[in-house]
């Protein structure tokens, strides 16, 4: 029976380019996760969008002289170009500046004050004279009042790390004009999180299919106790508060970015011509996912899904596999000092397949992982190529060569080869079940094992030799690797998209590897193949001194 499955991905703030800490945080394994769904029959939809308000924004918009709409729309466009090249498949990938976007956070904003989750309080909030503005949180600077390095901001010191509050700062100044802030009054709508304690600790106790750092995060945050949060700002880039009197403030990123799934899912739903279709995936027995990274998780576990508890009548998360942090050659990544490597830059260079294959078998699951050059063009070289590209393009060519360019038929089997063919299908069913549990990296290895079986199989039965003097045993063992093949274009498609699609066709089937199902497929005998070409190439690993040289430069 068909299953509906609603993902949902981070929205990546439009401020900067993409790097590989977005990838293999969040995007890759989302995009496995749909792809591996369709092709199981599935219903899918997966939505995201650029996330273009908050202040990182409009300061890079004060930076390069432009306005936060340019911005957001110039990177937003990066984004969709990248996703392309990547095959990141979203149903849709939209903005956060959609009218459709502004009316669904109004109105979960106005549900909730209704019901009185949301509330009004004055607060004491830094005020420029000199700006005549309020100060955002990362537009006042000071000495953090813990460790004493300066240039802390009024939300975090970069230096130890430490959450501040801006009274907090020692010598606090203007970051756009260095006059000292004064502190002053203002109304503020807050969300009335402390409600919600118990009620997400009961559901959070029962999500045990959760990964364990994602529940012992929220667990440990609940047991504190929640506070109401502040969910509207001084600022005029946002979305605005829908009642008289709050005419230079906006919604708080935070809490509308979140609300992005939603009407993500609205937009997608009238787009098709069904403006109700986007019901099923919010009101039934859909499952939701949401894919972020590990600095997001608080956002996808608590608020989220309190936002949701108080509206009522709308799905909770069924699962948040958040994935740690990617480190690049050894380091944290920081875009600030360039140590990062941009995702189109990469895409310039190099396919799609061998990143997507490095960040599945090597994806911060479970813990932070690195990402090096050397590794990148290691596992390029002696894994895709050799172990996956070498079985297949061996195979195919010699095959079209002495077989007349098609699937030989085999006689009898003999029983390493029954034995292996049948492998490959109980492979499909445990790479399944391991996506069905977001186990990724598991996944992707047994696969690969697959792979490495079949390449000792044809060691052990040697085709190209005993055709000289037994063309069936030849034939045989060549459609016992070649049914492998088509089991793995199946099983490698979530991962390795574009190849497996490719292998699909070499092998002489038509349409999308998705057409086909999550299952092993007769190889029909004598099936036309088409001129074989490799996978995958090789790539020269001296390069990779160089790619890691351009690490911390100007960008
Ligand atoms: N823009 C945020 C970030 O990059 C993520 C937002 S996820 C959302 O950290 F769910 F809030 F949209
Ligand atoms: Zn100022």
């Amino acid at each position: 029976m068909s299953e509906r499955i609603f993902i949902g991905v981070a929205w990546p703030y439009a401020d900067g380019p993409l790097h590989l800490g977005h990838i293999a945080g969040a995007y890759l394994a989302a995009d496995i996760f749909a792809r591996y769904h369709r092709t199981k029959g599935n219903e899918v939809l997966m939505v995201s969008g650029s996330d273009q308000h908050g202040t990182p924004i409009t300061i890079k918009a004060e930076q390069e002289g432009a306005s936060p709409d340019q911005i957001a729309a110039k990177y937003h466009r990066q984004f969709l170009k990248s996703w392309q090249k990547l095959g990141i498949s979203f149903d849709l990938f939209t903005t956060t500046g959609t009218a459709n976007h502004s009316k669904v956070a109004q109105d979960i904003f106005l549900t909730l004050l209704d019901k009185d989750y949301i509330y009004k309080d004055t607060v004491s909030q830094p005020y420029c004279p000199q700006c005549q503005r309020f100060l955002p949180d990362r537009y006042i600077e000071g000495i953090c009042p813990f460790c004493g390095s300066a240039g802390a901001r009024g939300d975090q010191c970069d230096e130890c790390g430490k959450p501040i509050n801006p009274v907090e700062l020692t010598s606090p100044h203007c970051r756009l004009c260095g006059a000292v802030p004064q502190f002053k009054d203002s109304e503020h709508f807050f969300l009335k999180l402390s409600v919600f304690t118990d009620k997400l600790l009961t559901w959070v106790k029962k999500q045990s299919h959760w990964r364990q750092n994602v529940l012992n995060f929220t667990r440990r945050y609940l047991e504190g106790g929640l506070k109401d949060r502040a969910i509207t700002r001084d600022i005029g880039w946002g979305i605005p508060i829908p009642l008289p009197g709050f005419e230079g403030k906006r919604l708080y990123v935070w809490f509308e970015a979140v609300i992005g799934y939603l009407s993500a899912s609205k937009e997608w739903a009238s787009s098709t011509g069904d403006g109700e279709g986007w019901r099923p995936f919010w009101q039934s027995d859909a499952k939701s996912y949401y894919f972020i990274g590990k600095d997001n998780i608080l956002f996808h576990t608590i608020v989220w899904p309190a936002m949701l508890m108080g509206y009522g009548g709308l799905n909770l998360p069924y699962d948040v596999p958040a994935n740690e942090f990617l480190t690049i050659e050894g380091k944290k990544l920081s875009t600030s000092r360039n140590w990062a490597v941009w995702l189109d830059d990469y895409l310039a260079r190099y396919q799609p397949d061998p990143l997507r294959y490095l960040f599945s078998i090597n994806m911060p699951e479970t813990g932070d992982t690195d990402f090096s050059w050397h590794e990148f063009f290691r596992r390029n070289n002696d894994e895709l190529v050799a172990t996956y590209g070498n079985l297949a393009h061996r195979v195919l060519t010699f095959t079209y060569r002495h077989f007349d360019g098609c699937v030989p038929v085999p006689g009898e089997l003999d029983s390493p080869g029954q034995e292996i063919m049948k492998q490959a299908k109980e492979t499909l069913d445990t790479v399944g079940s391991l996506l069905d549990g977001c186990h990724f990296k598991e996944a992707i290895k047994s696969a690969m094992d697959i792979a490495h079986k079949a390449n000792r199989y044809l060691e052990e039965t040697s085709p190209w030799k005993v055709i000289k003097k037994d063309r069936q045993a030849s034939a045989n063992s060549l459609y016992v690797a070649i049914f492998v093949l088509s089991c793995l274009k199946t099983m490698l498609y979530p991962f390795l998209p574009f190849s497996s699609q490719r292998l699909h066709e070499l092998l002489g089937f038509k349409g999308k590897v998705e057409d086909y199902g999550w299952q092993w497929q007769e190889l029909p005998p004598g099936q036309r193949l088409l001129p074989p070409e490799p996978l995958f190439t090789k790539l020269d690993e001296e390069t990779a001194a160089e790619e890691a040289a351009r690490l911390g430069h100007a960008h």
